[in-house]
């Protein structure tokens, strides 16, 4: 698979439809988790330009940093905090658009606006989260969780 990614304009659905299946090229014949979502996350960084996107992975009883595009960020999360660690403990999509609003937000960064948390469940318990965050409120919505679920679903942990 070539390692260019072709970029879509349009809507945001267009945008998912054009990138899913370039995802999946990108997964096809390899195996490895860390250059799986590593890739992902690149992905994902480069159609729609947003903040930070990233993994954690559940260590033990905490979330622990994985691969990720973007400013540098906090690396250990206990389950319940913040909004990842709210979005492991609960084991749902949790869609924020205005973090400053959502009690125990952990801010890894001050530009950081809006965020969505999409758990990644394995044999019924979550093993990692993908995190999205923006520098604009309001950023996601139910088409971001439909696609986002849709493309952790591809992955294998
Ligand atoms: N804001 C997240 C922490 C992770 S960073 O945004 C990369 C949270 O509240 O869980």
């Amino acid at each position: 698979m070539a390692e260019d990614l072709s970029i879509a304009k349009g809507t945001k659905e267009e945008q998912y439809q054009s990138l899913i299946p370039q995802i999946q090229g990108l997964l096809t014949g390899e195996t490895d988790l860390i250059a799986n979502t590593a890739n992902v996350a690149g992905a994902l960084k480069e159609q729609f330009g947003w903040f930070w996107v990233g993994f954690y992975f559940v260590k033990k009883d905490e979330l622990v940093l994985g691969p990720f595009q973007g400013p540098v960020a906090c690396t250990r999360i206990r389950k319940g905090r913040g909004v990842c660690g709210t979005s492991w403990a609960e084991n749902k999509t949790l869609i924020v658009p205005d973090v400053e609003k959502f009690p125990g937000h952990i801010a890894c960064s001050s530009l950081s606006k809006s965020e969505i948390v999409v758990p990644v469940v394995k044999n019924n318990e979550v093993v990692a989260v993908l995190d999205v965050d923006s520098d604009e409120l309001n950023s996601f919505d139910e088409t971001d969780q439909k696609y986002l679920e849709q493309i952790v679903s591809l992955i294998s942990f």
